[in-house]
């Protein structure tokens, strides 16, 4: 089998697996990125409202505010040594963006532009900060774009559409590369790396409506879970609250941030009941509630009374133009109507994973030792929606998902390197790592009743009925069931086409066994938890229980077990926030 060596190999190729390649190619690293689409048709490229940063340059802010807001957005879940060094590096790191290319809107001085996003603290006289750093309504596209120019002019190598089957470890637990599979030929390659990092983002397409694109199958998560380490915090799913009424495309919540706001069937400003200070721009796991309550209790616009409503019309069409150009065009395409007169039909949807491959604020992967302290994987990082830091605690906020990826993506960049400098030479790859990575492309090669269509159609229906906005115990423990037993007849599932060339149907078998497994972890530590949290919110647990409950999931797929470890909360400082109250 064809095998090549790098530095570092980095899955993915999303901001937070190009920032990390940027820093790496920059330090003179030999670093390979495998991606399965090519690069910039990575899921950033979707996000759209923009990017946190204390600039303070439409209203007063400073990185206080943002930590104290993340904090309290993610439900004090979140560690907040992590959060603090998020919010520290953010307008350094926004600004290094705007000098590698990246094309922010702008205030009249010509300095950039900053909207107000939800979540975001009303402590400035009043009036709510506006840290959300946008290019126009296409943050995210701006950056992977400029990201991906910087890595070819730092001559990172790029595995287009290669697909990661796992990771390859000694019997130590060192990672020593990955085998990967190349879309077009068919054909299994090892790479061999001195380091690896999973960059490979979300999962949201285990939900029937969702904003994440089509790729997004959870494919390092499922490599961590295989490798024997844990899945942190994965009952924290988050739900968009304006996904387009009964598609779920993205309407971004810079929408609400411009001005725009919600109502019901009567035309009522909803958000004014439950969240009266913050209103439409409260966080997103209380908006989508909110939404939610309101239709289930017979509010909702419509026929079917289904949806509520995000008017923008009294924008006016030049700041809808100006502001919001892919708002208005996502809209007229798919709902055929013009947002400057109309209101858009919206719902919650499945948006963004708060937990993932648990990491420290450097990147290392970290894991329990056989029962004892966690500690750093060797040779073993990750970045982005993959991972959990942990910065977004219980409930991410708008706008730091883009900071999550360039301040930690930069980070591991920098750990790698200094790790590269104690370590010359690649260690030995045994050849029992390979055979077991290539049993899992060979198992396709079996025929099978069951077919994968059908088995991925079933697995989003019951995520989306038995795992979504509200829970109870009944209805989780019906979930795990039913993902169990997809998962018991996925292992009679075959393809009908067994050829090699761009074989699509094989990467989509693939694909779902991905999807599946990190189902299983999500609807498993969601049964386990038994109290309200942030975006989970038990129905039989309405309340927040900090006695018991202040702690992160580790869900392990041996067995399919569950273990906790502490949140790191910091020392009482002015910097420290302990639990209070949440209340927007
Ligand atoms: C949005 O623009 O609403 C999505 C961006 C994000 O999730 O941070």
């Amino acid at each position: 089998m064809p095998r090549r060596q790098f530095d570092c190999l980095v899955l993915g190729a999303g901001g937070a697996g190009l920032r990390a390649a940027l820093q790496l190619a920059d330090g003179d690293a030999h670093v390979a990125v495998v991606s399965k689409v090519f690069p910039t048709r990575s899921h950033t490229v979707a996000a759209q409202g923009g990017v946190n940063a204390a600039l303070g340059n439409v209203l007063p802010d400073s990185w206080h505010w943002h930590m104290y807001d993340t904090v309290k957005g993610g439900d004090y879940l979140g560690d907040q040594d992590a959060i603090e060094y998020l919010c520290r590096a953010a307008s350094r790191l926004v600004i290094e963006l705007e000098h590698y290319g990246v094309p922010f809107s702008r205030i009249d001085d010509g300095r950039i532009y900053q909207r107000k996003f939800g979540g975001q603290s009303q402590n400035f006289g009043g009036e709510q900060a506006a840290r959300t750093c946008a290019a126009a309504d296409r943050t995210g596209h701006a950056i992977l774009h400029a990201l991906y120019q910087q890595n070819i002019r730092a001559k990172t190598h790029f595995f287009d559409e290669f697909f990661a089957i796992d990771l390859l470890r000694d019997a130590d637990g060192s990672t020593l590369g990955a085998l990967v599979l190349e879309i077009e030929t068919g054909d299994l390659f090892v790479i061999e790396s001195k380091t690896t990092l999973i960059a490979t983002g979300g999962a949201g397409r285990m939900y029937r409506t969702s904003t994440n694109a089509l790729i997004n199958t959870g494919d390092g998560l499922a490599i961590a879970l295989r490798a024997g380490l844990p899945l942190q915090d994965m009952e924290f799913i988050q739900f968009h609250p304006t996904g387009l009424a009964g598609l779920g495309v993205l309407i971004t919540e810079g929408a609400r941030g411009e001005g725009g706001y919600l109502v019901n069937g009567r035309g009522e400003r909803f958000m004014e009941h439950y969240a009266p200070h913050a209103r439409d721009l409260a966080s997103r796991d209380v908006v989508s509630r909110a939404i939610h309550m309101e239709v289930s209790e017979g509010r909702g616009c419509g026929p079917r009374g289904d949806y509520v409503e995000l008017k923008l019309d009294h924008l006016g069409d030049d700041t809808i133009r100006k502001r919001l150009p892919g708002i208005r065009d996502t809209v007229l395409r798919f709902a055929h109507i013009d947002p400057a007169r109309t209101p858009i039909p919206v719902y919650p949807t499945a948006h963004y994973i708060m937990g993932g491959i648990p990491t420290n604020r450097f990147g290392q992967v970290v894991a329990p030792e056989r029962h004892g302290p966690e500690a750093p994987q060797p040779g073993l990082y990750a970045v982005g929606e993959c991972a959990c830091v942990s910065v977004h605690g219980a409930n991410r906020l708008g706008g730091n998902s883009l900071l999550d990826i360039i301040v930690f993506g930069r980070a591991a960049g920098n750990h790698i390197l200094a790790a590269l400098k104690e370590q010359r030479y690649h260690k030995p790859l045994p050849g029992e790592a390979v055979e077991r990575a290539q049993e899992r492309v060979r198992r396709w090669e079996r025929p099978g009743e069951e077919s994968v269509e059908a088995l991925g159609a079933e697995l989003r229906r019951v995520m989306e009925r038995y795992c979504g906005v509200f829970r109870t115990q009944d209805v989780l423990d019906e979930g795990v069931r039913r993902v169990r037993e997809i998962r018991e007849r996925l292992a009679y599932a075959g393809l009908r086409d067994h050829s090699r060339v761009f074989n699509t149907a094989r990467i989509e078998a693939l694909e779902l066994e991905n999807l599946v497994e990190v189902a299983l972890a999500t609807v498993v530590s969601a049964a386990a938890r038994h109290e309200s949290r942030g975006a989970h919110s038990r129905v039989d647990h309405p309340e927040r229980d900090d006695r018991h409950w202040l702690k992160h999931t580790l869900y392990l797929r041996a067995g399919e077990t569950i273990d906790y470890k502490p949140v790191r909360m910091k020392p009482l400082t002015v910097d420290s926030f302990p639990p209070i109250a949440r209340i927007y």
